[in-house]
């Protein structure tokens, strides 16, 4: 068994609006061991980013986390101060979002915004810092490290931006790299480039990573276990093998037919009929009922997370009867 690094256990993090009570998390349970790469994936507005933000602790208000805890390397980040937090964050912890340009500072070349945390966190000497930039640049994938130290921002491609925040994120060797859609907003062969690098980061170092995505083939190439989210819980939770060979939650299976898929005659694309319920008023039972195929009477009643085997949980009645039913012969 490997070490578990995070785990979080019943998060809640709701947004109290004038417009009601927005429950964007709901009760997630995840884990996360050293050195493992975990996909966080569902569709638009399913709470992806407010958990990986209320994990990080950078939830903003009217957004707060009411409940739940947040183990990480031992200690209850739900319970730290800013103060605290903020030595976790960019030391153990680091994130890589969609947008590398909103995050990075225009006004200072990309040498120096690699070296500042490194003398702040790591109280590096200059040269020290200037030394570990340029490795980390060239970790990245840039063969011109010297010179991109002097380069600002702007001069920058979208993709190279990237790899300039995956080499930032990097620098204090964290433990665990949150990247919430790092790919989406550079274009296709970019796309693939970041991957590369990605899976090169993971084979070179034993960061673990939360990996947020809507896409399946990313998933596939790139982790070792994934979350399926639905309107703010977990639905479904295994390893990657069996999420594609195996999927049990309806929604799980329908994302997997939504697939491009270049080897199949069909070229129209299945979807999930119907829209993910608003998270201010999410029905009293399975929250995928009112766009499930496969909906019956006792989908009404609250579902809940049930290992169906070793390492494989679901919160689906349909998956989860069948083991009931053996628990109940067997006496268990
Ligand atoms: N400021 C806010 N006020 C009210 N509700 C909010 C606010 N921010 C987020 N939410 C709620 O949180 C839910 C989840 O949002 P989140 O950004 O985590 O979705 P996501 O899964 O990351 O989606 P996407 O794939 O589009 O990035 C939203 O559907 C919304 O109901
Ligand atoms: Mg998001």
């Amino acid at each position: 068994m490997r070490e578990t690094l995070l785990e979080v256990k019943n998060l809640k993090t709701y947004f109290n609006t004038n417009r009601g009570l927005f429950k964007a998390v709901d009760g997630v349970n995840l884990t996360i061991n050293r050195g493992e790469t975990v996909a966080l994936v569902g569709e638009s507005g399913s709470g992806k980013s407010m958990t990986s933000m209320s994990i990080m602790k950078l939830i903003e208000s009217p957004g707060e986390i009411v409940d739940g805890e947040i183990i990480f390397e031992g200690q209850d980040l739900v319970k730290l101060t800013n103060k605290e937090m903020n030595q976790i964050r960019g030391n153990q912890m680091a994130m890589i979002f969609q947008e590398p340009m909103t995050s990075l500072n225009p006004v200072y070349t990309i040498g120096n915004q690699i070296m500042e945390p490194l003398r702040q966190h790591q109280k590096m000497s200059k040269n020290e810092a200037l030394k570990r930039t340029v490795e980390l640049l060239e970790l990245v994938g840039f063969a011109n490290a010297n010179r991109m130290i002097n380069q600002y921002p702007h001069q920058l491609s979208g993709g190279m931006r990237q790899r300039v925040m995956i080499a930032m994120a990097m620098s204090n060797n964290p433990s665990l790299l949150i990247a919430d859609e790092p790919t989406t907003a550079l274009d296709v062969t970019i796309q693939a480039q970041i991957l590369d690098l990605m899976i090169d980061l993971k084979k070179q170092t034993d960061t673990s990573m939360l990996l947020i995505t809507h896409d399946l083939g990313v998933v596939a190439e790139m982790a070792d276990r994934v979350m399926v989210m639905y309107a703010g819980q977990i639905v479904e939770d295994t390893d990657v093998l069996t999420l594609f060979k195996n999927p049990q939650h309806p929604y799980t299976k329908g994302l997997i037919a939504s697939m491009p898929n270049i080897d199949s005659e069909e070229k129209r694309l299945k979807t999930i009929k119907g829209m993910v319920p608003s998270a201010n008023e999410y029905p009293s039972g399975c929250r995928f009922a009112s766009r499930c195929p496969y909906r019956q009477k006792e989908c009404d009643q609250v579902q809940v997370l049930t290992s169906i085997t070793e390492g494989h949980k679901v919160r689906c009645v349909l998956a989860t009867k069948e083991v009931k039913d053996i628990a109940a012969t067997s006496g268990g």
